[in-house]
C-alpha cells in the first residue's frame, strides 16, 4: 500500500503530504483541498484505522473533493461492492475517482496468520506485485483535473 501511495504521490500535482494513519499523527485537514484516502484488503475488510479516519471526519471530508483508493486483488465488478465496505457510504457515493490498484505480497512483511493463509490459498511462499500503474496514471489524472 504506501509503494502505491509513493508511486501516486509521484503523479499528483501541487504540493502533497502522506500520512501513515498507523504511524503518524494527521495535521488539521482544514489545510487540504484535495484528500485521497487509501488501504489495503484484507478479508473483505481495509485497515482499520482508515476506517476510524473516515468515519471520524466524514463531515468534513464529505466538504472536499475525495478519492479512494485500495490495494486488493478482486478485479472483478465485486470490488466495488468491497470497496463500499471500507468506507462510510457517503463518502464512497460523493468520492471523485475510486481507483483499485492491484495487488502484492512482500513475504517478509506478512504477519504469521497471513503467511499460513497465504501458504494455503498460493500454495506458495513468494513475494510477488501486480500493482495497476496505468489504474494509478487515470486516478491521478481525474484528481488533477
Ligand atoms: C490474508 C490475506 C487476505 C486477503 N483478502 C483479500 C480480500 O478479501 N479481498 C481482496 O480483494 N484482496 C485480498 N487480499 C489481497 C491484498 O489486498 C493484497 O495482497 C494487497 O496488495 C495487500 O497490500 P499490503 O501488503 O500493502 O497491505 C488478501 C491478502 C492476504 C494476504
Amino acid at each position: 500500500m504506501e509503494k502505491s501511495a509513493n508511486l501516486l504521490q509521484e503523479k499528483l500535482n501541487g504540493e502533497t503530504t502522506i500520512v501513515n494513519l498507523k504511524e503518524e499523527t494527521v495535521p488539521n485537514i482544514d489545510a487540504f483541498d484535495n484528500i485521497i484516502l487509501g488501504g489495503s484488503v484484507y478479508m473483505g475488510r481495509t485497515q482499520k484505522e482508515l476506517m476510524k479516519f473516515a468515519k471520524n471526519n466524514l463531515q468534513k471530508l464529505l466538504e472536499k473533493r475525495v478519492g479512494l483508493f485500495l490495494n486488493c486483488a478482486e478485479n472483478t465488478e465485486k470490488k466495488y461492492e468491497q470497496c463500499k465496505n471500507c468506507f462510510p457510504a457517503e463518502l464512497y457515493n460523493k468520492a471523485i475517482v475510486k481507483g483499485f490498484f492491484g495487488d502484492e505480497i512482500t513475504w517478509e512483511k506478512c504477519s504469521f496468520f497471513h503467511k499460513l493463509i497465504i501458504k494455503k490459498i498460493k500454495k506458495s511462499k513468494e513475494s510477488y506485485s501486480n500493482i495497476d500503474m496505468e489504474e494509478i496514471a487515470k486516478f491521478a489524472e481525474l484528481m488533477n483535473a
